[in-house]
């Protein structure tokens, strides 16, 4: 793998700031946020009179604790525009996530919003090792999804060669990264699979390809997917994270030197980390639900907002500004099975390290009598296909379960190609229980 080390000389001066610097930065900013918002957003000034709380009550960082949370579902009762801080003609760009149920959620940019995003995006590229004159493959989705089109400007803004391919057409995504000589790919994880597969349906060596490293993000994977990913491509595979309420990706970047979790931007992010249960604000370095307050956001200012992602807080090592540990998973992902909590991407772990099996997997979860229960469907290698590997590797995994996470889970081993693909973010858990 090739040493794509950054010469510091090259970053942001903030990225080198001291704590100090970094916090008085802050602190000004969050001021001018909580304002911003009580000010022109109907919604923070209700609740922050509601609460007994003004934008002037914040004195230190720590103060924000005072002031009110923000949820998922604020948007969609204020949908589509109610949360916007401008007018709408100053809006330029709107993004919207699906979602599974009801409304979508909208999020929306003024010009300084999209400015600052490409920016931090061209850090998030650098600092996974991406350099201007690069050729980068974008295959996240373009569209509504924040991933293709963030990602895109990013690297436009780092002075790369932009190929827009968008997710889908696997056999072209392998013959535009050769015939393009791609050195770096933004995709989703799993779909990077799929990429794989292509190379190998080929007859291709993916050690030989162009690329050197790779910004994966969108879903939560797993450090052993990561090594997967590394070995099969020698390349870097580097995690980007982030969120549509809050810009898109771009919130916070591993960097290619040390790959020890995600360095957040908090000079346009204040992250804090609460218990999910009470609310309360948790000590430095717990795990926790991470919540957000936008610092320099124009269009849409999030106030404490609630991602439902677990993760905990570290102090900067590459970068000054603090890291945060890879997502464990989502809260609404937790599956509680007999009254043992896990989450997908534990299952993930243990079906990387046992041989004979792709990282190729879904969790059903459905009703066994007035029990709920779990069966991985994962499948085969293709020189693993025969019966007694396939009992053999189910054998392996099913202990594997029971002896880590603690329960008992069926196991379906599959055979090549029989687990469905993603083509952008994968659905890692199908459930089939009945809905009462
Ligand atoms: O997924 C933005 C994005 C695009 C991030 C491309 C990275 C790369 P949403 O569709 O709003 O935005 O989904 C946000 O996805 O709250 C996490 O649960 C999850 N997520 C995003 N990045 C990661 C990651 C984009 N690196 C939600 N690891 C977030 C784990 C991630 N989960």
């Amino acid at each position: 793998m090739k040493d794509l080390s950054m010469h510091r000389d090259g970053l942001d001066p903030i990225e080198l700031a001291s704590r100090d610097e970094i916090e008085a930065l802050q602190l000004q900013r969050l001021k001018w946020s909580l304002r911003h918002a009580y000010d022109n957003v109907p919604m923070y000034r209700e609740r922050f009179d509601a609460k007994g709380v003004h934008p002037d009550d914040l004195k230190t960082l720590a103060d924000l604790a005072l002031f009110p949370f923000t949820v998922k579902n604020d948007l969609r009762d204020h949908y589509p525009f109610g949360l916007f801080a401008v007018p709408r003609e100053r809006i330029v760009r709107l993004h919207a996530s699906s979602g599974t149920t009801g409304k979508p959620t909208v999020v929306g940019y003024t010009q300084r919003d999209i400015d600052i995003w490409a920016d931090l995006m061209a850090r998030s590229l650098r600092a996974g090792g991406v350099r201007a004159g690069d050729v980068v493959h974008v295959a996240y989705g373009y569209g509504l999804f924040t991933g293709g089109l963030g990602a895109h400007y990013g690297a436009e803004r780092l002075g790369a060669t932009v190929v827009p391919v968008s997710g889908g057409m696997t056999e072209r995504q392998v013959t535009l990264i050769e015939d393009f000589g791609a050195s770096a790919i933004m995709v989703t994880p799993s779909y990077m699979l799929n990429i794989l597969e292509e190379y190998h349906r080929r007859g291709l060596d993916p050690r030989q390809s162009p690329l050197q490293t790779g910004l994966f993000g969108a879903e939560p994977w797993t450090d052993a997917m990561r090594r997967e990913i590394e070995a099969a491509f020698d390349m870097h595979a580097i995690d980007i994270y982030g969120l549509s309420e809050i810009l898109g990706p771009g919130v916070a970047n591993e960097c290619v030197e040390t790959k020890d979790g995600l360095h957040l931007w908090e000079d346009h992010f204040y992250p804090e980390i609460i218990d999910p249960e009470t609310g309360e604000v948790l000590p430095e370095g717990s795990v926790g639900e991470l919540v957000f307050t936008t610092l320099t956001k124009e269009g849409l200012p999030m106030i404490r907002y609630r991602t439902r992602d677990l993760t905990r807080l570290m102090p900067g090592t590459a970068r000054s500004m603090r890291r945060m540990a890879k997502i464990t998973g989502r809260s609404d992902d937790m599956i509680i099975l007999r009254g043992v909590n896990l989450f997908p991407s534990q299952i993930e772990e243990l079906v990387v390290a046992t041989g004979g099996l792709t990282n190729h997997y879904q969790i059903e979860l459905y009703r066994a009598g007035h029990m709920d229960a779990m069966r991985v469907h994962v499948e085969c290698r293709p020189d693993s296909a025969d019966e007694l590997s396939r009992a053999a590797a189910a054998r392996m995994l099913h202990k594997r379960i029971k002896d880590v996470i603690g329960v008992s889970t069926e196991i379906d081993v599959k055979g090549p190609g029989e687990v469905v693909r993603s083509q952008g973010k994968a659905q890692r858990i199908l459930d089939n229980r009945p809905r009462e």
